[in-house]
């Protein structure tokens, strides 16, 4: 049993591999938050919490144990906002038109087998009977029929804990909520540092660490999508945390919306962190008898340092949240044609584009913007999901037939949440798009944003959608979404809290998905937002892989592919190769280097296929070679960060080693070259201490490789790189 209630001192006890989470239902009810580290047992570890009478800390409302009884410094399971705790609350809410406060006190719990869900959310699931178990705590209002039922997904061996919070009104009265968080987690001790991961288009998830200072410290998106700027993922940890030791603990968000984390350091320097929906211009009017349900919350906690941190996220994420068919399945090798010809292009062209990608040995192609509606740039044309015939020379179904007559697999770029306003969508339905009334919009990319909370704009779509895959044979979808949110109103209901239409935009994102992977149950879907504006563990949920980034440049990419990799897997993040200069910076890189960098995740190829040289062609053919042998490995191998592209100013290197450590790939990328350099060496990570390994034609112990470590060779040229896989051979 992962969970564990201990009826005399009403402690739940959750454990899982690795760690051990603890609350307590005190005697006034309060549900205490007592312990979570490393695995212990099942003592109350609500000893540890002692207090005094201190100034200007208020007691709660039906108080009986006296003025050393304060919830402004206790540690709480799901701090609200109204009941004497003045730091950062987890839940505001209140009956509506009313002062907004709340007393949450324990009513009952429930443990039950398997993993919850939350119907119309992303969220983890169980993959085999008995690997997870559920705890539902219902706490209610003091004064009010207002419920809070706290959910927890305990899956042991995976060393996760999820959490969620549905909020129910039981009463007769509309209750509103202006702030609700998926979770609270109190650490009774600070000194703590916090890991985040931010970025801008083209520079997405740059690793940044800080101690957690006094005040608070907010890591959020109001971009209505978890965007490019800051990630819903952080590491709390130990100053002395590295790679291989030290207490780390992830806090990732299954949402794909704004966002709000905050970690705030208070009086005594304990930490709180909060994490859920933004409550900026966030309202939800919760009618009689609605409830409401806080996007889910992933927890890990380690002293195995990052690398167990992020391999157990990672292998988590590959099995129990991405639901695709396509998890376990060898990813198709992509040819894309955006960045060969933009929107300038043919059916003759794509023929000749997918023509050479078959005889490179790839495996899709995939038409990308520019194929429907008006759409030879980016003004106009969105909206209108009929393909352009005059352009393509044929129809969406013959021009597929073709691709599948050479051997390849047809993918198909949309952007379906979008409207240009030069598009016969917007002119037939101009109240559609995201307008606050009397008020000019602002322009991002020359669009504007489907009210997705809408049912008809929904079901419009969605009619679309079905008729795309009616027309033409559709093996893959790139699903792209190139703005922020904003000038949020929604025309269908002007009475409609206009603060609760994010959430539902983001819902009815949801709603599409699912309709569309309802139908096309084997359909490859990649996430993209300009690259990587949302990535994120709600889009994973639905698509196994994400379009990382709209920076093609292998040496920029390594930073971006190593932020991500602390909490995202590595078959999940799509890397292409593409030409040089790049397009995106000018930088030169030589071709095999950028092989080694997109074969870090979902490989393809983007550029004009037509135009490679001799040269290039069979540098291609040799890493196509190399992904198709060892595509086991990138897909589902441990990921090991050997050389920070931060920390290390002459290379980057990274490894794979294969789940029964069999296998394993060392890839470095050098980013300096000096004369007279000194000899590099490289310790390998996670394989057998006493396995043999062939390495070069020579053999080596395991041992050997991870404490003697390798010689790399020296660099030839700047940007060089080298890339082998090693096999066990005893
Ligand atoms: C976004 C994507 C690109 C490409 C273009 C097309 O920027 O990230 O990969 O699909 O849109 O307009």
């Amino acid at each position: 049993m992962a969970i564990l209630y201990d009826s005399v001192a009403r402690t739940f006890t959750l454990h899982t591999a690795e760690s051990t989470y603890q609350m307590k239902a005190d005697a006034q009810n309060v549900l205490l938050h007592t312990y979570f580290g490393p695995r212990a047992d099942g003592t109350d570890f609500s000893y540890l919490i002692v207090s005094r009478d201190y100034g200007y800390c208020s007691e709660p409302a039906e108080n009986t144990a006296g003025r050393e009884y304060s919830l402004d410094y206790f540690p709480q399971e799901y701090p609200v906002y109204g009941d004497g705790d003045y730091r950062v609350s987890a839940l505001q809410a209140g009956i509506a038109g009313q002062a907004p406060a709340l007393a949450l006190r324990y009513v009952s719990h429930r443990i039950l087998p398997g993993k919850y869900d939350l119907p119309g959310l992303p969220a983890l699931f169980s993959i085999e009977e008995g690997d997870a178990e559920t705890l539902e705590i219902v706490l209610k209002d003091l004064y009010e029929e207002i419920y809070v039922t706290l959910l927890y997904g305990v899956f042991e061996e995976k060393n996760i804990i999820t959490r969620a919070a549905v909020i129910g009104n039981r009463g007769a009265k509309t209750v509103k909520l202006s702030r609700v968080m998926s979770m609270g987690l109190d650490f009774p001790e600070g000194g703590r540092e916090l890991i985040s991961f931010y970025g801008k288009h083209t520079l997405e998830r740059q690793f940044e660490r800080k101690t957690l200072c006094h005040g608070i410290t907010e890591i959020s998106s109001a971009r209505g999508t978890s965007s490019h700027h800051h990630n819903p993922f952080v590491i709390v940890c130990d100053r002395n945390t590295a790679e291989d030791v030290g207490a780390c603990c992830a806090v990732s968000l299954v949402y794909s919306g704004s966002f709000k984390l905050q970690a705030e350091v208070d009086q005594f320097d304990s930490l709180r962190i909060v994490c859920g929906l933004n409550d900026n211009e966030f309202e939800w009017m919760l009618g009689s008898g609605e409830s409401f349900a806080a996007p889910e919350v992933v927890l890990s906690y380690t002293e195995k340092g990052l690398s167990g941190l992020s391999n157990g996220l990672q292998k988590t994420y590959r099995e129990n949240l991405i639901r695709s068919p396509w998890k376990n399945r060898k990813r198709p090798l992509l040819a894309n044609n955006w960045e060969a010809t933009y929107f300038k292009f043919t059916g003759g062209k794509l023929l000749e584009l997918a023509r050479q990608a078959a005889d490179l040995g790839l495996e899709l192609f995939v038409l990308d913007d520019g194929w429907f509606g008006k759409r030879d740039d980016d003004r106009s044309g969105l909206g209108d999901w009929y393909v352009n015939e005059k352009k393509l020379g044929c129809t969406l179904g013959e021009l597929a037939d073709r691709i599948h007559a050479l051997g390849l697999k047809f993918g198909l770029w949309i952007e379906p949440e979008m409207v240009s306003e030069d598009s016969d969508l917007y002119r037939a339905h101009p109240d559609w798009a995201f307008v606050i009334p009397g008020r000019d919009p602002n322009r991002s990319r020359s669009q504007l944003l489907l009210d997705f909370s809408r049912q008809e704009v929904r079901e419009y779509i969605k009619g679309r959608i079905d008729d795309l895959f009616a027309s033409a044979d559709i093996e893959y979808i790139k699903w792209d979404m190139n703005r922020s949110i904003g000038n949020v109103y929604s025309a269908a209901d002007p009475g409609l809290s206009q603060g609760a239409v994010r959430h539902k935009y983001i819902l009815g994102l949801y709603e599409v998905l699912e309709h569309m992977l309802a139908q096309h149950p084997d359909l490859l879907l990649e996430g993209c937002s300009g690259g990587g504006g949302r990535f994120d563990a709600g889009m994973l949920y639905y698509a196994p892989q994400i379009w990382c980034s709209d920076n093609t440049d292998a040496i920029e990419r390594l930073r971006i592919h190593y932020g991500t990799s602390f909490g995202y897997p590595m078959s999940a993040t799509a890397a292409h190769v593409s030409i040089c200069p790049n397009h995106q910076n000018g930088r030169m890189t030589p071709f095999r280097t950028r092989g080694v960098c997109a074969m870090q995740g979902a490989f393809g190829y983007e550029l004009d296929l037509d135009r490679m040289t001799q040269e290039e062609k069979d540098e291609a053919r040799r890493q196509i070679r190399l992904y198709n042998e060892n595509w086991e490995l990138f897909q589902q191998g441990n990921y090991y960060r050997l050389a920070s592209p931060y920390e290390n100013p002459d290379f980057t290197a990274w490894s794979y080693v294969s789940p029964d450590q069999s296998r394993a790939s060392l890839s470095v990328v050098y980013t300096d070259v000096h004369a007279s350099a000194k000899p590099y060496r490289l310790k390998w990570k996670g394989l057998l201490e006493d396995a043999l390994y062939e390495l070069d034609g020579k053999l080596y112990s395991g041992t050997a490789l991870m404490h003697g470590g390798t010689v790399l060779p020296w660099p030839e040229c700047d940007y060089d790189s080298y890339m082998t896989v090693i096999e066990r051979k005893n």
